[in-house]
């Protein structure tokens, strides 16, 4: 995966919430970075990571809103191997900050381009905007990427319906990987 193998990937968890998706890289060995503007969630994800027996490997934990942390990281140099991203539709920074996501999403992307490693793995997007479509967060992702030899594929994220087979929309979701 790295080019030597005893570094490890660097894996960014934005609007990370209880931290499961943290928690799954934390697990399969990557330097965990995980952001989101409330306390109460970023608590859920520490208790998350203690009932889980992960507390020997250590997280970075930040509550900021994810703009602001992003330029900051831009100046400071960190870069990324890993990116997942699940915005609200809409929400608020530790400070008020207001997030739009069909206002900021291009803010947000051109700032996650400044924090890619040289080699990214996958940058993974999720959007609750339902009524903007699956195809269009593709093709805002795959702009994004297009310095990156990789593919973008699009979908929904969807619950079955058990009694009759349906599938519910939830969210869409656009996935980078590097090819
Ligand atoms: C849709 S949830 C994320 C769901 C989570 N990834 C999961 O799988 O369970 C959105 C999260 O974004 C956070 N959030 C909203 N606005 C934010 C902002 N401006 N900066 C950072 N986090 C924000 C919320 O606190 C919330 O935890």
């Amino acid at each position: 995966m790295k080019d030597h193998p005893s570094q490890k990937v660097k894996f960014l968890n934005l609007f990370g919430y209880t931290g499961v998706a943290s928690l799954f890289a934390l697990r399969a060995g990557a330097e965990v970075t995980h952001v989101d503007a409330s306390k109460q969630t970023l608590n859920w994800g520490k208790e998350n990571q203690k009932v889980s027996g992960l507390t020997d490997l250590p997280m970075r934990v930040i509550e900021d809103d994810v703009i602001k942390f992003l330029e900051r990281e831009v100046k400071r140099g960190n870069k990324y191997d890993a990116i997942i991203m699940d915005p609200p539709k809409y929400g608020r920074g530790p400070k008020g900050e207001t997030w739009k996501i069909e206002e900021m999403l291009p803010k947000l992307l051109s700032q996650v381009q400044k924090v890619l490693s040289d080699k990214p793995l996958f940058v993974i997007l999720t959007s609750y905007a339902t009524d903007s479509s699956p195809l269009s967060l593709g093709y805002a992702l795959e702009q994004a990427m297009k310095n990156f030899r990789g593919e973008t594929e699009v979908g929904e994220l969807c619950l079955l319906e058990k009694s009759n087979k349906r599938n519910i929309s939830l969210a869409n979701t656009a996935v980078w990987s590097a090819k």
